[in-house]
């Protein structure tokens, strides 16, 4: 009987058949390919490729006998038995030519210690459930990225490209199909910033003062961030526990990376404003399942990511397909498109009065990634109805409808809760009117009919700090509070 030992020093090494990557080496081929080779032929444990160079003049130091060899050959056998009975395989297994041509500097020469890395690995080995999927499943699936690799398979092809339930490699960035998904990864590179920067002094000092804010403003910067602290991790977890795998196009998640950078900014953004101003972070970050008004935004928007975080869910039916978008429509256009607009304007309000402008310049920063989240997400949307128009019944049109109506209703009772009465220059009457507006945005731009006929937009200001293209004016900003805040010594 043949140890490891007697494979890794002397043994004769045989040339296995090569053979195609995913099928498993079969015995029998092997057996009659050893038995027909002198034993003492020294290719390499990968095939063909190790009948040169120095396997040749190893070849001159090893000698067996024909006896010996078939003794090997026995082993082999028993060893693939052993394999198929599901007990890990001899390493010497794990090399043949299935794994492909090996690079010359790689290439084992006899005896060598092997690598480590061709020890058997129990995560290669099939489990005991796992069932190789039929031709049919293998069709229907879309692709992940995490699928093996296909060697010499057709180039990916623009029109190969789709956004979802695609078949096409998923982890080749080019060709672009989606020129607007690249460009937004751009933009938001380009707009980078961290909590930091932004000089919270004047805040620090004015929450602590005991006139320079009244109880409706200070509720508001609770209530605000009582909701953003969590809400952005609720984002980010949809992202990247939800949507993420289900995006079969490399452009756009290449922007949903960066998008899930920008929650993670942003939950830092809001961590930076609780511990600047010193307030009760058990008391902040629990508002989502404490204060009902919170809790309720909170709760519809989990509500819509739940089926998707099943790792068992997929695309590829018209049902799920839609689920999806009901999800994209939740997060985007809702969460991020209704659920954010009153706690934005009520902290830019303050900014503008020149009240808690750390605060407010924190806000504006993440008001302008936003936008773009938003922009980016109704044109998956859209593009997900270019290419499937069959999803866009007249029923799941008013279900859209019906899921922008709720939000709107529910961030209406979130501005009635933190605007009990009238505060920097709002009140709760004008901010229903301000989310009318943005709803009826949000409905044209799925291409879905205004629900709110008339509403008009009273905090013109808002329009402008979102559709300013002010770069610029950031990092002059950022630039001058640099040398003012002190944040740099000389
Ligand atoms: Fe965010
Ligand atoms: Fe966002």
């Amino acid at each position: 009987m043949l140890s490891w030992d007697d494979y890794k020093s002397d043994a004769p090494l045989k040339t296995v058949p090569s053979q195609p990557v995913d099928q498993p080496l079969d015995p029998d081929t092997l057996a009659k390919t050893l038995a027909s080779q002198p034993a003492n032929t020294a290719a390499g444990l990968n095939g063909e490729t190790a009948l040169n160079g120095a396997a040749s003049s190893a070849q001159d130091e090893i000698s067996r006998t024909v006896e010996e060899a078939r003794q090997l050959i026995a082993d082999l056998d028993r060893d693939y038995e052993l394999m198929s009975s599901g007990d890990p395989a001899p390493a010497v297994q794990e090399t043949p030519a299935a794994y492909g041509e090996p690079s010359a500097g790689k290439e084992p020469s006899a005896g060598k210690e092997p690598s480590a890395s061709k020890e058997p690995s129990a995560s290669k080995e099939p489990s005991a459930t796992y069932k190789e999927p039929s031709a049919e499943e293998h069709e229907a699936a879309p692709a992940t990225g995490l699928e093996e690799l296909e060697m010499g398979a057709k180039r990916v092809e623009v029109d190969d490209k789709r956004m979802i339930n695609c078949r096409a490699d998923l982890n080749q960035l080019v060709p672009f199909k989606y020129d607007w998904a690249w460009q937004k990864y751009l933009d938001g590179c380009a707009n980078h910033w961290m909590p930091q920067e932004v000089n919270m002094t004047a805040d620090v000092a004015m929450w602590r003062s005991e006139n320079a804010l009244t109880e409706d403003e200070r509720r508001i910067v609770m209530r605000s961030l009582g909701y953003f602290s969590t809400a952005d991790s609720l984002v980010a977890n949809n992202l990247v526990l939800a949507i993420y795998r289900l995006i079969t196009n490399p452009e756009c998640r290449q922007y949903l990376l960066r998008q899930a950078f920008e929650e993670a900014i942003h939950t830092h953004a809001y961590q930076y404003c609780i511990e600047s101003l010193g307030m009760d972070e058990g008391e902040v970050f629990n508002m989502y399942r404490e204060v009902p008004s919170v809790a309720e935004k909170a709760s519809w928007s989990l509500s819509h990511t739940q089926s998707l975080s099943d790792p068992n869910f997929t695309t590829g039916t018209p049902e799920s397909d839609q689920e999806l978008l009901r999800n994209l429509i939740a997060f985007y256009c809702v969460t991020e498109g209704i659920f954010f607009y009153c706690g934005f304007s009520q902290i830019l309000s303050m900014g503008r009065r020149n009240k808690m402008t750390g605060v407010a310049e924190q806000f504006q920063y993440i008001l302008r990634d936003e936008s773009m989240h938003l922009n980016f997400g109704v044109d998956v949307i859209n593009q997900i109805k270019l290419e499937n128009p069959h999803l866009w019944t007249p029923e799941f049109q008013r279900e859209a409808i019906r899921m922008i109506v709720e939000g709107t209703e529910l961030e209406v009772a979130f501005a009635r809760d933190t605007m009990p009465r009238g505060v920097l220059g709002m009140n709760a009457a004008m901010m229903e009117e301000y989310l009318h507006f943005i709803a009826n945005r949000r409905l044209n731009q799925l291409g879905l009919p205004e629900q709110y006929p008339g509403a008009e937009n009273p905090f013109p200001w808002m329009s402008e700090i979102m559709d300013l293209r002010k770069e610029k004016n950031f990092f002059e900003t950022r630039v001058t509070e640099y040398q003012t805040g002190g944040a740099l010594t000389w």
